[in-house]
């Protein structure tokens, strides 16, 4: 357990999938849309089945999924594009995993997706086709994820065990503590000690799992960018 002095800063070059998770209100969304928005250099799509994820100006927002994602014009354009998606259409769940598909194709093109509800893309036993593509083969398809839950339980263990980093807000039920504690391979005790010292710190102090360096990080709360609009508590 290290303090956040040593903070390993994120690489935006690197093509990796980041897993933020944590109960109601702790503070997953705000962690995404910091980590989304400042991301460099790249196209970006939100998947947000609630209407909830706020990718921040600039942004398209689509009810309806096009064939492709939009591109700029030129290059070094980038676009960001909303896609809020509809859980009463009969095609819902089809609908979800081909939206996963456009960030993957065309296959060189560098996508960053969010999702906002983790459980509804990557549901554990149920995770479709692109959706496991992406987890598997994120690199090889040049795709980043930042995929939000509040119950781990219920997601694709995949989806725990290939994120490059996990961010771990207040997580009361016990299930979940064993469940990511099996998933990124911490003894479930120590995971249980430091989740409880970090909940102690205060609200939205989190801690930051890197699967490179093995290595469990305690942060304090993130700074929110000007313009955020506070959810109604
Ligand atoms: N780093 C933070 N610093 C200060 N307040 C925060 C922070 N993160 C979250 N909050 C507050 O908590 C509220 C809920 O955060 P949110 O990210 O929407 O929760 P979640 O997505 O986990 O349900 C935010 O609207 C904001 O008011
Ligand atoms: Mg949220």
């Amino acid at each position: 357990m290290s303090d956040a002095v040593s903070f390993p800063l994120l690489n935006p070059d690197l093509n990796q999938i980041l897993l933020v998770i944590g109960r109601k209100g702790s503070g997953k969304s705000v962690f995404a849309r910091e980590v989304f928005m400042s991301w460099p250099y790249i196209d970006k799509f939100v998947i947000d089945p609630t209407g909830d994820a706020d990718p921040g100006p600039g942004a398209t927002t689509i009810r309806t999924l096009p064939a492709q994602l939009p591109e700029g014009i030129r290059k070094g354009d980038f676009k960001t594009t909303r896609w809020i998606a509809d859980p009463s259409s009969k095609t819902y769940r089809e609908d979800l995993d081909r939206a996963v598909g456009l960030a993957l194709y065309p296959k060189h093109r560098r996508v960053l997706l969010w999702v906002d509800e983790a459980g509804e893309v990557f549901p554990a036993g149920r995770t479709g086709p692109s959706a496991r593509t992406l987890l598997q083969q994120s690199r090889h398809w040049y795709a980043s994820l930042i995929a939000c839950t509040p119950r781990p339980v219920t997601i694709d263990p995949l989806l725990l065990s290939q994120a490059d980093r996990v961010v771990i807000y207040d997580l009361p039920h016990p299930r979940d503590r064993e469940r990511v504690a099996a998933g990124i391979g911490v003894p479930p005790g120590d995971l249980n000690r430091a989740l409880d010292e970090t909940r102690a710190r205060g609200p939205h102090w989190y801690l930051l799992y890197d699967a490179r360096a093995h290595e469990l990080y305690r942060c304090p709360p993130l700074p929110i960018s000007a313009g955020y609009k506070h959810a109604e508590q």
